[in-house]
């Protein structure tokens, strides 16, 4: 059994997504056992109050210094024994020893078609802008790793298409991102924990 840590910072949309998937049985050899956000009050800590979830909150402002950060961030994931680390809406850069620590291991997923409109800067509605801004046909989700060379560069693990229409607002074009995020999101997780024994 994998033990899965998810990261989040606010609606947790995505965080609801892998928790219904889990009662649904797509992933049967993992199970959410910790919630950490990088912000106190956010609806993504009553997603996971409400389905009986372990929930820390980590913020930014009660630990400046990264490496204190990262020792409570390495901690509480260490205490709650996960095996994968799960970034879902996490706003917030994880320091460089936590992505080392669990290399392979963790992964995010990111409004856009990952090169393009991804890095530093580019989170939210700036992402949806970007593509509409650019002209693109299409735009999507993509799930990858992280890895301590940067941000959004980690090797990808899938990817869903959406198209662009004529009259594309960003609110729109990211509603309708989110919907394959939703999906390809838990897939990823039944895929990287398919082969962990139960
Ligand atoms: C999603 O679009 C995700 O791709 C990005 O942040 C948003 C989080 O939404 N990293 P939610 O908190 O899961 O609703």
């Amino acid at each position: 059994m994998v033990n899965v840590a998810v990261l989040v910072s606010g609606g947790g949309t995505n965080l609801q997504a892998l928790i219904d998937a889990e009662h649904a049985g797509l992933f049967p050899n993992a199970r959410i056992v910790l919630v950490l956000s990088s912000r106190a009050g956010v609806k993504a800590l009553e997603r996971a109050e409400e389905a009986g979830i372990p929930t820390t909150v980590i913020a930014k402002d009660d630990y400046p210094e990264d490496e204190a950060r990262a020792d409570a961030i390495l901690a509480a994931l260490e205490g709650a024994g996960a095996g994968l680390v799960v970034l879902a809406g996490y706003m917030s850069i994880l320091p460089v020893r936590v992505c080392r620590a669990y290399a392979g291991r963790l992964i995010n997923i990111h409004p856009a078609l990952l090169p393009r409109h991804g890095g530093v800067g580019y989170y939210g509605l700036r992402v949806h802008k970007a593509v509409l801004e650019a002209g693109d046909a299409e735009s999507g989700a993509t799930v990858h790793f992280v890895d301590d060379r940067g941000v959004d560069s980690g090797e990808i693990i899938a990817q869903a298409r959406v198209p662009v229409l004529p009259d594309d607002t960003p609110e729109a074009l990211q509603a309708r991102v989110l919907e394959v995020e939703h999906r390809i999101f838990p897939e990823a997780v039944a895929r990287l924990t398919a082969k962990a024994t139960q």
